[in-house]
């Protein structure tokens, strides 16, 4: 799984749990806000049935692979000749190479190159969709440790950690058997109009908790999976439609309104709304706030170490520290809620 900010990865056995604990007869789960997909591939394989959205394509191709694919002996075949092939190709410089290791340094130019080459192969033979998820997702993994960035593509490293001199190397991503419960599902909308499709047992909430946007938090991703080359901007070369693609989660004067919105669309009786003591609404004002959206059943609490940036400390554009961070651990908070 990719580096992640706000990803729940260390805190799925307790979401898990949570789910079991309060609503034992759950057989699926919506994720609503999937990003990168840690929580629905564990709720997956735990035996749910997902549904999963997220409105960027990269979050969705992560969906696609590791919550909607089922495992089978004859795709894993396939992905795995795929894979050797695809990397058995020599690097050719392109867009790639061009926008993230020339006109910026988010990685290594030899990795570049291979990554030019293994996305146009992907695309000139025009695979089952399925399959092409699956290969974009290893692209991607295979990206994500090679890079030159502390885990967000706001920045580039000032030098090149040592990863990022390691060949770029791709792997078959680990499938799951398809749910007793039924067929799982990703999803690419915006999350009310696929709140209004879905039907699940529980709905799991995780939005964004501050102003910063995850396309442009991970615009490479996005640019590498959808392959539409587009026009860029800045120093971190950001693709052009970050400046209009936003969510109406960043906002904060805007935040509860738009909640309240996704709560009422939301067809499940049963709700965990994760949210982090870092966000932008304090605890005390989202309980009083869900209080009135139904009855908050309870609150509980997960201490975790901080993003890996907050132990860098807060560095200038040209790399030259200018601050530290205040505290390395935060908190974050499941509301479980009945509608
Ligand atoms: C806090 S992250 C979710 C992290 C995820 N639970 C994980 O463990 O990786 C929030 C996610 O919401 C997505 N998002 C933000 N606004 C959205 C919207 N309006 N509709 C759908 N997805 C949205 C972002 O792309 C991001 O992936």
């Amino acid at each position: 799984m990719i580096k992640y900010l706000g990803s729940k990865k260390k805190m799925t056995p307790f979401i898990l749990n949570t789910i079991a604990d309060f609503f034992p007869n759950a057989t699926s789960v919506m994720d609503l806000f999937s990003g990168s997909s840690c929580v629905g591939y564990a709720l997956k394989k735990k035996g749910y049935q997902v549904f999963s959205n997220d409105h960027n394509f990269f979050a969705y191709m992560l969906a696609k692979c590791y919550v909607e694919t089922d495992f089978s002996y004859e795709l894993i075949k396939d992905t795995s000749l795929w894979i050797a092939y695809l990397n058995t190709l020599h690097g050719s410089s392109g867009y790639f190479t061009s926008t993230f290791c020339v006109k910026s340094n988010f990685f290594h130019k030899s990795n570049g190159e291979k990554i030019d080459s293994i996305r146009e192969e992907i695309l000139h033979h025009s695979l089952p969709p399925a399959l092409t998820a699956i290969l974009l997702v290893s692209l991607i993994e295979a990206a994500d440790k090679v890079d030159s960035t502390c885990g967000m593509q706001m920045a580039y490293l000032k030098k090149f950690p040592p990863r990022a001199y390691k060949p770029i190397t791709l792997k078959v991503p680990t499938l799951l058997y398809q749910s007793t419960y039924g067929k799982s599902l990703a999803l690419n909308l915006d999350v009310l109009s696929a709140a209004k499709k879905i039907i699940a047992d529980v709905a799991y909430i995780d939005p964004p908790y501050n102003q910063h946007n995850y396309l442009a938090n991970y615009h490479i991703w996005e640019s590498l999976a959808l392959w539409d080359k587009p026009a860029h901007y800045g120093i971190a070369c950001k693709r052009i439609d970050c400046k209009v693609r936003k969510s109406i989660f960043n906002y904060k004067n805007l935040f509860l309104s738009n909640l309240s919105h996704l709560l009422n669309i939301i067809q499940s009786k049963n709700i965990i709304l994760s949210f982090s003591d870092e966000g932008f609404i304090n605890s005390n004002e989202l309980k009083q706030f869900l209080s009135k959206h139904g009855k908050l059943i309870s609150i509980l609490s997960f201490k975790y170490k901080r993003y890996i940036g907050s132990k860098i400390g807060i560095h200038n554009k040209f790399g030259i520290p200018v601050g530290h961070s205040s505290h390395s651990y935060n908190k974050e908070f499941l509301y479980i809620l009945e509608k």
